[in-house]
């Protein structure tokens, strides 16, 4: 007999079976259980209006994040709490403060982005304090609205704290607070205690399991009893192979309850960051030693599409245009994989073949990414080029790693997105700069060398001219943002978070 998947849902044990494993969050919600509020819009990850909250038991506590159904796979939320928007009115009838401030603040017109935003803030106002309007909009930018305009839901999102909190949603950091559960929180923490399995998910239905190892050697055994079974982790790539080409995807090995692959590490050979950790953790790690990558990971995709993706999911993808990547090859990251057949580290760079073809064999796992310590004398800088600021697509994606002691280039990495058929090095360039005196004319000859390295396409992003010349003008920006005597670029965006 197949496994059940259970889970609880704004509340209420659920215990599920027959249904088919590639069915979405949001399929069961609206289509199984008649809880319309959550909302279909493009049905990509890309508009937030089917947001959820998430509540997930950790070392600390309970963890609360904002996910969008749309491309979330059922089985996936085993043992894990979902809320929808109509969870958050009390039985009474009050509103939740998050719900109360957004009709104080008239932040919905049409309502079709309502319940998203509403459980974007929920989600906020379960992790974390009063958010400042820079919080706000960085917590919001997956959620998009058509009708009303942003700044009355900004101004929600910071008044909602200020708001009574209601007696069974209490704020984080409440009186009755212990060991990280509020009392509110408590009994969900108990329930999902209840829920916890002593053996790995094992489910079925529909002619395809889910498998869902604890272990990485469950892995590979699983990869080994099912080959050609699909390789699951976030799927906020897979989610759409399902939404959008209506891919049947047959045996499933899921890889996010699998303890090795969730490790994250600081030792003295640097980061080891587990294939399943999500890039929101990933993020947070790489940003306490590479703090100049930090806006470039504000712009990954969306807070739900970060708290349920990978990076391993992101390197094994191996998309020209993944936003990782090349970051990671700047920083000298190896990527680690395992299989029945043994162990192996790869620089990187040498992990991509070709388009969309890895040096991973069917049967590999990867495991980690291990990033080196930070070098001292390090100018580091990333860029992704968009045409939107937020939750888009890169055109071009440029990170420069350059160790610079004395006033000479030591050592350089450059890593590319958008620009070739692979994320690739820029290794023409760095010929350039490496033992050069570091000065407005050798930042000149690389940018030159750069804008001449790749041979991109053009595709309704941007043309192939526009990549090459915006790569080679990363490279000036680099030097002027880093020549402490040159007025800095300006930055629009800096510009545009100007309060009004
Ligand atoms: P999954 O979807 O689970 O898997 C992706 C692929 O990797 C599958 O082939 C799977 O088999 C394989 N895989 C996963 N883990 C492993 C492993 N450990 N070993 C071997 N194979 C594995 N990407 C960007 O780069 N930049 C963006 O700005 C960006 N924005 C996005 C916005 C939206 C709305 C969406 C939906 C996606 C976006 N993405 C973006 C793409 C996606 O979020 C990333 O590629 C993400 O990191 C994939 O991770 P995942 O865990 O969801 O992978
Ligand atoms: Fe648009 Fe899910 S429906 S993000
Ligand atoms: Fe209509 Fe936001 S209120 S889309």
């Amino acid at each position: 007999m197949p496994d059940p998947i259970r889970f609880l849902l704004n509340g209420a044990p659920v215990e599920l079976a027959g249904v088919p494993p590639q069915t979405t969050l949001l399929e069961y919600l609206r289509e199984h259980r008649g809880l319309t509020g959550t909302k279909e819009g493009c049905a990509e990850g890309d508009c937030g209006a089917c947001t959820v909250a998430l509540a997930e038991r950790t070392t600390e506590g309970l963890s609360w994040r904002p996910l969008n159904s749309c491309i979330r796979l059922l089985p996936s939320i085993d043992g894990a709490a979902v809320y929808t928007a109509e969870s958050l009115r009390a039985a009474d009838g009050t509103l939740h403060p998050v719900q109360q401030a957004l009709v104080d603040a008239h932040a919905s017109q049409c309502g079709f982005c309502t319940p998203g935003f509403v459980m974007s803030l929920f989600a906020v106002y379960k992790s974390q304090a009063a958010p400042t309007r820079e919080q706000a909009c960085v917590a919001l930018s997956g959620n998009l609205c058509r009708c009303t305009g942003y700044r009355p839901i900004l101004a929600a999102a910071q008044s909602m704290h200020a708001l009574p909190a209601p007696a069974d949603w209490r704020a984080p950091g409440d009186a009755s607070a212990a060991h990280g559960v509020s009392a509110a929180d408590a009994p969900i923490a108990r329930a999902l205690a209840a829920l916890a399995r002593d053996a790995p998910l094992d489910y079925a239905a529909d002619g395809a399991r889910w498998i869902a190892p604890r272990t990485l050697q469950g892995v590979i055994d699983a990869c080994a009893a099912l080959p050609g079974a699909q390789l699951v982790a976030g799927a906020t790539d897979v989610g759409l192979w399902v939404t959008k080409e209506h891919r049947l995807l047959g045996d499933v090995i899921y890889l996010g309850a699998v303890a090795e692959l969730r490790h994250l590490a600081r030792t003295g050979d640097g980061w080891h960051i587990g294939a399943a950790v999500s890039l929101d953790d990933a993020f947070a790690a790489l940003d306490s030693e590479f703090p100049e990558l930090h806006e470039a990971w504000l712009r990954f995709a969306s807070p739900p599409i970060r708290s349920t993706a990978t990076l391993g999911g992101n390197v094994a993808n191996g998309s020209p245009i993944g936003d990782s990547m090349p970051a990671l090859m700047a920083l000298r990251t190896r990527v680690q994989l395992a299989s029945a057949a043994g162990t192996r580290s790869l620089a990187l760079e040498d992990f991509y073949l070709d388009y969309r073809r890895t040096a991973r064999a069917p049967d590999e796992v990867v495991v980690a990414l291990a990033v080196p310590p930070r070098a001292p004398g390090l100018l580091l800088r990333a860029y992704k080029i968009s045409k939107r600021y937020d939750q888009d697509i890169s055109a071009v994606f440029a990170c420069f790693a350059l160790g610079l002691a004395r006033g000479r280039v030591t050592s350089a990495r450059i890593g590319c997105g958008g620009v070739a058929p692979v994320p690739a090095r820029a290794r023409r360039t760095e010929a350039v700069l490496v033992h050069g005196e570091w000065s407005a004319a050798l930042a000149e000859r690389a940018a030159a060398t750069l804008t001449d390295e790749f041979a991109p396409l053009t595709d309704f992003r941007a043309t192939a001219a526009y990549r090459r010349t915006a790569l080679g003008n990363l490279l000036r920006r680099l030097w002027h943002e880093a020549d402490p005597d040159a007025v800095a670029p300006a930055r629009v965006e800096a510009v545009a978070a100007e309060p009004r």
